[in-house]
Protein backbone atom coordinates (compact mmCIF):
# COMPACT_ATOMS: atom_id res chain seq x y z
CA UNK A 1 0.00 0.00 0.00
CA UNK A 2 1.24 3.08 -0.92
CA UNK A 3 1.32 6.14 1.97
CA UNK A 4 -0.41 8.92 1.12
CA UNK A 5 0.89 12.12 2.85
CA UNK A 6 -1.34 15.27 3.29
CA UNK A 7 0.15 17.59 0.80
CA UNK A 8 0.93 21.28 2.02
CA UNK A 9 -0.52 23.88 0.05
CA UNK A 10 0.98 25.57 -3.01
CA UNK A 11 2.71 28.69 -2.64
CA UNK A 12 0.04 30.91 -4.37
CA UNK A 13 -2.15 29.64 -1.80
CA UNK A 14 0.14 31.49 0.84
CA UNK A 15 0.35 34.64 -1.77
CA UNK A 16 -3.73 34.88 -1.88
CA UNK A 17 -3.74 34.82 1.98
CA UNK A 18 -0.70 37.65 2.27
CA UNK A 19 -3.11 39.59 -0.12
CA UNK A 20 -6.60 39.34 1.14
CA UNK A 21 -4.77 39.70 4.89
CA UNK A 22 -2.86 43.07 3.48
CA UNK A 23 -7.18 43.93 1.90
CA UNK A 24 -8.01 43.77 5.84
CA UNK A 25 -5.31 45.44 6.92
CA UNK A 26 -5.88 48.57 4.70
CA UNK A 27 -9.21 48.51 5.53
CA UNK A 28 -8.28 48.90 8.91
CA UNK A 29 -5.44 51.55 8.71
CA UNK A 30 -8.02 53.88 6.91
CA UNK A 31 -10.41 53.24 9.42
CA UNK A 32 -8.34 54.07 12.11
CA UNK A 33 -6.30 56.69 10.79
CA UNK A 34 -8.75 59.76 12.39
CA UNK A 35 -8.56 58.49 15.61
CA UNK A 36 -5.50 59.56 16.45
CA UNK A 37 -4.75 62.04 13.27
CA UNK A 38 -7.77 64.17 12.97
CA UNK A 39 -6.06 67.08 15.25
CA UNK A 40 -3.10 67.16 13.56
CA UNK A 41 -4.90 67.46 9.89
CA UNK A 42 -7.16 69.95 11.79
CA UNK A 43 -3.94 72.22 12.69
CA UNK A 44 -2.32 71.39 9.26
CA UNK A 45 -5.34 72.43 7.22
CA UNK A 46 -7.07 74.95 9.87
CA UNK A 47 -10.28 72.91 10.15
CA UNK A 48 -13.32 73.49 12.65
CA UNK A 49 -14.63 71.05 14.15
CA UNK A 50 -17.69 70.49 11.55
CA UNK A 51 -15.14 70.36 9.01
CA UNK A 52 -13.15 67.92 10.74
CA UNK A 53 -16.17 65.67 10.72
CA UNK A 54 -16.80 66.18 7.03
CA UNK A 55 -13.22 65.21 6.49
CA UNK A 56 -14.01 61.65 8.50
CA UNK A 57 -17.31 61.15 7.41
CA UNK A 58 -16.40 61.34 3.65
CA UNK A 59 -14.19 57.98 3.58
CA UNK A 60 -17.38 56.08 4.80
CA UNK A 61 -19.53 57.76 1.91
CA UNK A 62 -16.89 56.85 -0.59
CA UNK A 63 -16.80 53.31 0.70
CA UNK A 64 -20.45 52.71 -0.05
CA UNK A 65 -20.23 53.69 -3.31
CA UNK A 66 -16.82 51.67 -3.71
CA UNK A 67 -19.20 48.54 -2.53
CA UNK A 68 -21.78 49.55 -5.35
CA UNK A 69 -18.96 49.67 -8.02
CA UNK A 70 -17.22 46.51 -6.52
CA UNK A 71 -21.04 44.83 -7.38
CA UNK A 72 -20.34 45.67 -11.33
CA UNK A 73 -16.91 45.62 -11.15
CA UNK A 74 -16.16 42.27 -9.50
CA UNK A 75 -19.11 40.43 -11.82
CA UNK A 76 -18.01 42.46 -15.36
CA UNK A 77 -13.79 42.73 -14.81
CA UNK A 78 -13.37 40.01 -12.70
CA UNK A 79 -12.11 39.51 -9.44
CA UNK A 80 -8.59 39.97 -9.25
CA UNK A 81 -8.89 43.09 -11.57
CA UNK A 82 -11.33 44.64 -9.17
CA UNK A 83 -8.56 43.91 -6.50
CA UNK A 84 -5.95 45.71 -8.28
CA UNK A 85 -7.94 48.57 -9.03
CA UNK A 86 -8.39 48.49 -4.94
CA UNK A 87 -4.61 48.73 -4.48
CA UNK A 88 -4.15 50.89 -7.13
CA UNK A 89 -6.68 53.70 -5.13
CA UNK A 90 -5.19 52.87 -1.70
CA UNK A 91 -1.53 53.57 -3.16
CA UNK A 92 -2.51 56.47 -5.55
CA UNK A 93 -4.90 58.06 -3.03
CA UNK A 94 -2.53 57.71 -0.25
CA UNK A 95 0.73 58.71 -2.15
CA UNK A 96 -1.17 62.07 -2.74
CA UNK A 97 -2.65 62.52 0.68
CA UNK A 98 0.96 62.34 1.72
CA UNK A 99 2.44 65.41 -0.36
CA UNK A 100 -0.29 67.33 2.24
CA UNK A 101 -2.18 68.59 -1.26
CA UNK A 102 -4.80 71.53 -0.92
CA UNK A 103 -7.99 70.86 1.35
CA UNK A 104 -9.64 70.00 -1.43
CA UNK A 105 -7.48 67.53 -3.05
CA UNK A 106 -7.01 65.76 -0.05
CA UNK A 107 -10.96 65.59 1.02
CA UNK A 108 -11.73 64.29 -2.50
CA UNK A 109 -8.14 62.09 -1.83
CA UNK A 110 -9.76 60.75 1.14
CA UNK A 111 -13.16 59.83 -0.95
CA UNK A 112 -11.33 57.89 -3.32
CA UNK A 113 -9.45 56.03 -0.75
CA UNK A 114 -12.79 54.53 0.47
CA UNK A 115 -13.82 53.56 -2.61
CA UNK A 116 -10.83 51.36 -2.62
CA UNK A 117 -11.69 50.42 1.24
CA UNK A 118 -15.48 49.87 0.10
CA UNK A 119 -14.61 47.59 -3.18
CA UNK A 120 -11.67 45.49 -0.90
CA UNK A 121 -14.10 45.21 1.61
CA UNK A 122 -16.75 43.28 -1.07
CA UNK A 123 -14.13 41.79 -3.15
CA UNK A 124 -11.47 40.04 -0.89
CA UNK A 125 -14.13 38.16 0.81
CA UNK A 126 -15.84 37.41 -2.36
CA UNK A 127 -12.25 36.45 -3.48
CA UNK A 128 -11.50 34.16 -0.88
CA UNK A 129 -14.48 31.93 -0.83
CA UNK A 130 -14.16 31.27 -4.47
CA UNK A 131 -10.36 30.82 -4.72
CA UNK A 132 -9.07 29.48 -1.56
CA UNK A 133 -8.77 25.82 -0.67
CA UNK A 134 -12.24 25.03 0.88
CA UNK A 135 -10.14 23.64 4.32
CA UNK A 136 -8.97 27.08 4.98
CA UNK A 137 -11.81 29.47 3.82
CA UNK A 138 -13.53 29.33 7.25
CA UNK A 139 -10.47 30.70 8.61
CA UNK A 140 -9.56 33.02 5.93
CA UNK A 141 -13.17 34.83 6.42
CA UNK A 142 -11.73 35.19 10.30
CA UNK A 143 -8.80 36.46 9.46
CA UNK A 144 -9.74 39.32 7.26
CA UNK A 145 -11.84 40.73 10.35
CA UNK A 146 -9.13 40.29 12.67
CA UNK A 147 -6.64 41.96 10.07
CA UNK A 148 -8.94 45.29 10.24
CA UNK A 149 -8.61 45.31 13.62
CA UNK A 150 -4.99 44.99 13.82
CA UNK A 151 -4.93 48.23 10.87
CA UNK A 152 -6.92 49.84 13.59
CA UNK A 153 -4.39 49.57 16.37
CA UNK A 154 -1.51 49.60 14.01
CA UNK A 155 -2.15 53.17 12.82
CA UNK A 156 -3.35 54.20 15.81
CA UNK A 157 0.01 53.25 17.39
CA UNK A 158 2.49 54.45 14.52
CA UNK A 159 0.09 58.30 14.95
CA UNK A 160 1.16 58.02 18.25
CA UNK A 161 4.59 57.80 17.90
CA UNK A 162 4.81 60.61 15.20
CA UNK A 163 2.80 62.71 17.61
CA UNK A 164 5.26 61.90 20.80
CA UNK A 165 8.80 62.06 18.41
CA UNK A 166 7.64 65.12 15.62
CA UNK A 167 6.42 68.21 17.29
CA UNK A 168 5.67 70.05 13.61
CA UNK A 169 2.25 69.47 12.71
CA UNK A 170 3.24 69.70 9.17
CA UNK A 171 5.94 67.72 9.39
CA UNK A 172 4.13 64.56 11.06
CA UNK A 173 1.10 64.28 8.42
CA UNK A 174 3.20 63.19 5.42
CA UNK A 175 5.02 60.28 7.44
CA UNK A 176 1.44 59.48 8.95
CA UNK A 177 0.33 58.72 5.76
CA UNK A 178 3.40 57.05 4.74
CA UNK A 179 2.35 54.32 7.01
CA UNK A 180 -0.85 53.68 4.43
CA UNK A 181 1.52 54.12 1.64
CA UNK A 182 3.44 51.45 2.59
CA UNK A 183 0.78 48.61 3.02
CA UNK A 184 -0.99 50.12 0.00
CA UNK A 185 1.97 49.45 -2.48
CA UNK A 186 2.34 45.98 -0.88
CA UNK A 187 -1.28 45.28 -1.81
CA UNK A 188 -1.14 46.35 -5.16
CA UNK A 189 1.73 44.65 -5.94
CA UNK A 190 0.64 41.67 -4.70
CA UNK A 191 -2.96 41.87 -6.15
CA UNK A 192 -1.11 41.71 -9.50
CA UNK A 193 0.32 38.26 -9.37
CA UNK A 194 -2.71 36.60 -8.12
CA UNK A 195 -4.60 33.83 -10.18
CA UNK A 196 -7.98 35.13 -11.48
CA UNK A 197 -10.81 33.60 -9.41
CA UNK A 198 -11.73 29.99 -11.13
CA UNK A 199 -15.61 30.36 -10.46
CA UNK A 200 -15.70 33.54 -11.99
CA UNK A 201 -13.96 32.59 -15.20
CA UNK A 202 -16.64 29.53 -15.01
CA UNK A 203 -19.20 32.21 -14.87
CA UNK A 204 -18.18 33.47 -17.81
CA UNK A 205 -18.14 30.33 -19.66
CA UNK A 206 -14.11 30.03 -19.92
CA UNK A 207 -13.59 26.40 -18.52
CA UNK A 208 -10.09 25.96 -19.72
CA UNK A 209 -8.74 29.24 -17.85
CA UNK A 210 -10.77 27.77 -14.69
CA UNK A 211 -9.21 24.49 -14.56
CA UNK A 212 -5.86 26.51 -15.16
CA UNK A 213 -6.33 28.57 -12.18
CA UNK A 214 -7.43 25.75 -10.26
CA UNK A 215 -4.22 24.08 -10.65
CA UNK A 216 -2.35 26.76 -9.27
CA UNK A 217 -4.16 26.46 -5.74
CA UNK A 218 -5.14 22.78 -5.42
CA UNK A 219 -2.77 19.75 -5.29
CA UNK A 220 -4.45 17.17 -7.44
CA UNK A 221 -5.54 16.76 -11.07
CA UNK A 222 -8.96 15.21 -9.29
CA UNK A 223 -9.36 17.80 -6.66
CA UNK A 224 -9.35 19.93 -10.07
CA UNK A 225 -12.15 18.07 -11.50
CA UNK A 226 -14.30 18.02 -8.72
CA UNK A 227 -14.68 21.27 -8.48
CA UNK A 228 -14.99 22.06 -11.89
CA UNK A 229 -17.67 19.39 -11.45
CA UNK A 230 -19.52 21.15 -8.77
CA UNK A 231 -19.38 24.61 -10.23
CA UNK A 232 -20.93 23.25 -13.63
CA UNK A 233 -23.87 22.24 -11.30
CA UNK A 234 -24.23 25.34 -9.43
CA UNK A 235 -23.80 27.56 -12.94
CA UNK A 236 -26.76 25.49 -14.52
CA UNK A 237 -29.17 24.58 -11.60
CA UNK A 238 -29.04 29.14 -11.10
CA UNK A 239 -29.50 29.16 -14.76
CA UNK A 240 -32.94 27.09 -14.69
CA UNK A 241 -34.20 29.92 -12.14
CA UNK A 242 -35.86 33.07 -13.09
CA UNK A 243 -35.18 36.23 -11.36
CA UNK A 244 -33.80 36.12 -7.72
CA UNK A 245 -35.47 39.05 -6.55
CA UNK A 246 -39.28 37.05 -5.24
CA UNK A 247 -40.71 37.58 -2.18
CA UNK A 248 -38.82 35.45 0.22
CA UNK A 249 -35.61 36.88 -1.43
CA UNK A 250 -36.66 40.14 0.01
CA UNK A 251 -37.60 38.91 2.83
CA UNK A 252 -34.17 37.89 3.61
CA UNK A 253 -32.31 40.72 2.04
CA UNK A 254 -34.01 42.94 4.47
CA UNK A 255 -32.72 40.84 7.57
CA UNK A 256 -29.31 41.42 6.23
CA UNK A 257 -29.94 45.13 6.02
CA UNK A 258 -31.16 45.85 9.25
CA UNK A 259 -28.12 43.47 10.54
CA UNK A 260 -25.37 46.33 9.25
CA UNK A 261 -27.84 48.88 10.04
CA UNK A 262 -27.80 48.26 13.71
CA UNK A 263 -24.11 46.91 13.75
CA UNK A 264 -23.20 50.73 13.16
CA UNK A 265 -26.39 51.99 14.95
CA UNK A 266 -25.09 50.80 18.22
CA UNK A 267 -22.05 53.33 17.47
CA UNK A 268 -19.02 51.65 17.40
CA UNK A 269 -17.62 53.64 14.59
CA UNK A 270 -17.94 57.25 16.64
CA UNK A 271 -15.74 55.05 18.93
CA UNK A 272 -13.20 53.75 16.53
CA UNK A 273 -12.93 57.34 15.09
CA UNK A 274 -13.34 59.54 17.74
CA UNK A 275 -12.56 57.88 21.24
CA UNK A 276 -9.56 60.38 22.07
CA UNK A 277 -11.91 63.34 21.83
CA UNK A 278 -14.89 61.82 23.61
CA UNK A 279 -12.50 59.92 26.51
CA UNK A 280 -11.44 63.98 26.39
CA UNK A 281 -14.73 65.37 27.24
CA UNK A 282 -14.71 62.71 30.56
CA UNK A 283 -11.02 64.04 31.38
CA UNK A 284 -9.44 60.86 29.97
CA UNK A 285 -6.37 62.47 27.67
CA UNK A 286 -3.35 61.24 26.65
CA UNK A 287 -2.08 57.29 25.57
CA UNK A 288 -4.82 55.67 27.81
CA UNK A 289 -7.43 58.02 25.46
CA UNK A 290 -5.44 57.39 22.51
CA UNK A 291 -5.25 53.53 22.56
CA UNK A 292 -7.65 52.46 24.53
CA UNK A 293 -10.00 51.48 21.82
CA UNK A 294 -7.92 50.04 19.40
CA UNK A 295 -6.07 47.39 21.67
CA UNK A 296 -9.35 46.13 23.33
CA UNK A 297 -11.05 46.09 19.83
CA UNK A 298 -8.07 43.81 18.29
CA UNK A 299 -8.05 41.98 21.81
CA UNK A 300 -11.64 41.42 21.93
CA UNK A 301 -11.74 40.07 18.56
CA UNK A 302 -10.20 36.53 19.78
CA UNK A 303 -13.46 35.26 22.26
CA UNK A 304 -15.53 35.16 18.75
CA UNK A 305 -13.78 33.06 17.14
CA UNK A 306 -15.00 30.52 19.07
CA UNK A 307 -18.02 32.02 21.15
CA UNK A 308 -19.71 31.84 17.71
CA UNK A 309 -19.80 27.94 17.60
CA UNK A 310 -20.45 27.48 20.92
CA UNK A 311 -23.12 30.15 21.81
CA UNK A 312 -24.39 30.40 18.56
CA UNK A 313 -24.67 33.66 16.75
CA UNK A 314 -27.70 34.84 18.33
CA UNK A 315 -27.34 34.60 22.00
CA UNK A 316 -23.63 36.48 21.12
CA UNK A 317 -26.03 39.12 19.34
CA UNK A 318 -28.51 39.74 22.55
CA UNK A 319 -25.21 39.39 24.75
CA UNK A 320 -23.36 42.05 23.00
CA UNK A 321 -26.35 44.28 22.73
CA UNK A 322 -27.05 44.13 26.51
CA UNK A 323 -23.53 44.81 27.54
CA UNK A 324 -23.28 47.84 24.87
CA UNK A 325 -26.47 49.14 26.44
CA UNK A 326 -25.21 49.49 30.25
CA UNK A 327 -22.16 50.45 29.27
CA UNK A 328 -23.29 53.28 27.18
CA UNK A 329 -26.34 54.23 30.25
CA UNK A 330 -23.20 54.30 32.80
CA UNK A 331 -20.96 56.27 30.22
CA UNK A 332 -23.41 58.62 29.79
CA UNK A 333 -24.28 59.20 33.55
CA UNK A 334 -20.34 59.49 34.30
CA UNK A 335 -20.41 62.62 31.23
CA UNK A 336 -23.77 63.95 33.17
CA UNK A 337 -21.47 63.50 36.42
CA UNK A 338 -18.72 66.03 34.78
CA UNK A 339 -21.21 68.89 34.89
CA UNK A 340 -19.95 70.18 31.56
CA UNK A 341 -16.43 70.21 32.85
CA UNK A 342 -13.97 69.38 30.32
CA UNK A 343 -10.64 70.46 32.51
CA UNK A 344 -9.12 66.88 33.15
CA UNK A 345 -7.78 68.05 36.39
CA UNK A 346 -11.25 68.86 38.04
CA UNK A 347 -13.24 66.08 36.82
CA UNK A 348 -13.03 63.63 39.60
CA UNK A 349 -10.89 59.91 39.36
CA UNK A 350 -14.01 58.15 40.15
CA UNK A 351 -16.20 59.68 37.01
CA UNK A 352 -12.83 58.87 35.10
CA UNK A 353 -13.03 55.39 35.74
CA UNK A 354 -16.55 54.75 35.59
CA UNK A 355 -16.24 56.32 31.88
CA UNK A 356 -13.20 54.40 31.25
CA UNK A 357 -14.33 50.87 32.61
CA UNK A 358 -17.52 51.76 30.47
CA UNK A 359 -15.51 52.36 27.41
CA UNK A 360 -13.49 49.11 27.86
CA UNK A 361 -16.27 46.88 28.18
CA UNK A 362 -18.40 48.57 25.68
CA UNK A 363 -16.03 47.84 23.07
CA UNK A 364 -15.69 43.94 24.20
CA UNK A 365 -19.60 44.19 24.33
CA UNK A 366 -19.27 44.77 20.37
CA UNK A 367 -15.74 43.16 19.33
CA UNK A 368 -16.72 39.38 20.67
CA UNK A 369 -20.44 39.61 18.74
CA UNK A 370 -21.84 42.58 16.55
CA UNK A 371 -18.55 43.03 15.18
CA UNK A 372 -17.62 39.56 13.67
CA UNK A 373 -21.26 38.29 13.68
CA UNK A 374 -23.42 40.43 11.93
CA UNK A 375 -21.13 39.97 8.46
CA UNK A 376 -20.72 36.12 9.25
CA UNK A 377 -25.12 36.21 9.16
CA UNK A 378 -25.29 38.25 5.91
CA UNK A 379 -22.76 35.70 4.46
CA UNK A 380 -25.07 32.70 5.74
CA UNK A 381 -28.17 33.82 5.28
CA UNK A 382 -28.53 34.41 0.87
CA UNK A 383 -29.64 31.54 -1.39
CA UNK A 384 -26.50 30.92 -3.87
CA UNK A 385 -28.21 33.05 -6.64
CA UNK A 386 -28.63 36.00 -4.76
CA UNK A 387 -25.31 35.62 -2.64
CA UNK A 388 -23.28 38.05 -4.72
CA UNK A 389 -26.17 40.69 -5.26
CA UNK A 390 -26.99 40.31 -1.31
CA UNK A 391 -24.08 40.75 0.21
CA UNK A 392 -23.32 43.85 -2.24
CA UNK A 393 -26.26 45.11 -0.70
CA UNK A 394 -25.77 44.30 2.94
CA UNK A 395 -21.97 45.61 2.64
CA UNK A 396 -23.23 49.60 0.87
CA UNK A 397 -25.56 49.42 3.81
CA UNK A 398 -22.75 49.10 6.50
CA UNK A 399 -20.76 51.78 5.08
CA UNK A 400 -23.74 54.32 4.71
CA UNK A 401 -24.72 53.92 8.29
CA UNK A 402 -21.49 54.03 9.83
CA UNK A 403 -21.21 57.43 7.28
CA UNK A 404 -24.25 58.59 8.79
CA UNK A 405 -22.58 57.83 12.70
CA UNK A 406 -19.52 59.35 11.69
CA UNK A 407 -20.65 62.61 10.08
CA UNK A 408 -23.20 62.93 12.69
CA UNK A 409 -21.44 62.24 16.00
CA UNK A 410 -19.37 65.16 16.47
CA UNK A 411 -22.42 67.61 15.87
CA UNK A 412 -24.49 65.86 18.03
CA UNK A 413 -21.90 66.31 20.74
CA UNK A 414 -21.15 70.34 20.12
CA UNK A 415 -24.94 70.61 20.21
CA UNK A 416 -25.90 68.22 23.27
CA UNK A 417 -22.74 66.82 24.78
CA UNK A 418 -21.05 63.56 25.07
CA UNK A 419 -24.12 62.19 27.07
CA UNK A 420 -26.71 62.42 24.64
CA UNK A 421 -24.33 60.88 22.08
CA UNK A 422 -24.14 58.01 24.35
CA UNK A 423 -28.24 58.00 24.91
CA UNK A 424 -28.94 57.83 21.00
CA UNK A 425 -26.59 54.52 20.85
CA UNK A 426 -28.10 53.20 23.87
CA UNK A 427 -32.06 53.14 22.18
CA UNK A 428 -30.35 51.63 19.03
CA UNK A 429 -29.01 48.75 21.39
CA UNK A 430 -32.30 48.24 21.92
CA UNK A 431 -33.77 48.15 18.72
CA UNK A 432 -31.05 46.26 18.10
CA UNK A 433 -32.75 43.46 20.57
CA UNK A 434 -36.32 44.29 18.72
CA UNK A 435 -35.07 43.26 15.74
CA UNK A 436 -33.23 40.27 16.99
CA UNK A 437 -35.95 38.59 18.84
CA UNK A 438 -38.80 38.75 15.85
CA UNK A 439 -36.28 38.73 12.96
CA UNK A 440 -33.11 36.96 13.24
CA UNK A 441 -32.39 33.45 12.58
CA UNK A 442 -29.91 31.37 14.44
CA UNK A 443 -27.87 29.62 11.79
CA UNK A 444 -25.37 27.58 13.66
CA UNK A 445 -25.16 23.95 12.60
CA UNK A 446 -27.28 24.49 9.58
CA UNK A 447 -25.35 23.88 6.37
CA UNK A 448 -26.07 26.73 3.44
CA UNK A 449 -28.12 24.14 1.58
CA UNK A 450 -30.78 23.59 4.34
CA UNK A 451 -31.18 27.44 5.23
CA UNK A 452 -31.66 28.06 1.43
CA UNK A 453 -34.20 25.31 1.17
CA UNK A 454 -35.79 26.61 4.97
CA UNK A 455 -36.38 29.88 2.67
CA UNK A 456 -37.67 28.58 -0.38
CA UNK A 457 -40.27 26.34 1.79
CA UNK A 458 -41.86 29.86 2.95
CA UNK A 459 -40.76 29.22 6.87
CA UNK A 460 -40.37 32.56 8.74
CA UNK A 461 -37.54 34.53 9.32
CA UNK A 462 -36.51 33.71 12.57
CA UNK A 463 -36.46 29.86 11.51
CA UNK A 464 -34.14 29.79 8.74
CA UNK A 465 -31.70 28.05 10.26
CA UNK A 466 -34.17 25.46 12.37
CA UNK A 467 -33.50 21.83 10.76
CA UNK A 468 -35.79 19.13 11.83
C1 LIG B 1 -17.52 47.16 11.31
C2 LIG B 1 -16.76 48.43 11.10
C3 LIG B 1 -15.98 48.76 12.37
C4 LIG B 1 -15.10 47.57 12.75
C5 LIG B 1 -14.41 47.82 14.08
C6 LIG B 1 -16.55 46.04 11.66
O1 LIG B 1 -17.22 44.84 11.84
O2 LIG B 1 -18.24 46.83 10.15
O3 LIG B 1 -17.64 49.48 10.78
O4 LIG B 1 -15.18 49.90 12.18
O5 LIG B 1 -15.87 46.39 12.86
O6 LIG B 1 -13.58 46.75 14.42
Amino acid sequence: MSEVKQAGFKGTVYWICIVASLGGLLFGLDQGFIANALPTVDKVYGLNIFQGEGFSGIFLWGAAIGAFIAGFAGRFLGRKKSLVLAGALFAAMSIVSACLPAYEILYWARFLLGVGAGMASFVVPLYLAETAPASIRGSMGTLFQLMITVGILLISVTNVIFISLISSHTERLPLMFIVIVIFAVLMLVGAIFLPESPRWFMLRGKKDKAINALKKVLNSQEEVDLEIKEMEEIISSSAKTGSIFTGPFIKVLFVGMFMMVFQQLVGINAMIYYAPMILGYGGIVGIIGMLTVPIFNLAFTFPAIWLVEKWGRKKLLYVGSIIMFITLISGACAFLATGGQTDASLISSGTKVVLLISVIIYIFGFAFSWGPVAWLICSEIFPIQGREVGMTITTIINWLFAGIVVSFALTVIALYGPATLFFIFAVGCILSMVYLYFWVPETRGATLEEIEMNLKNGKKMKDLGKVE
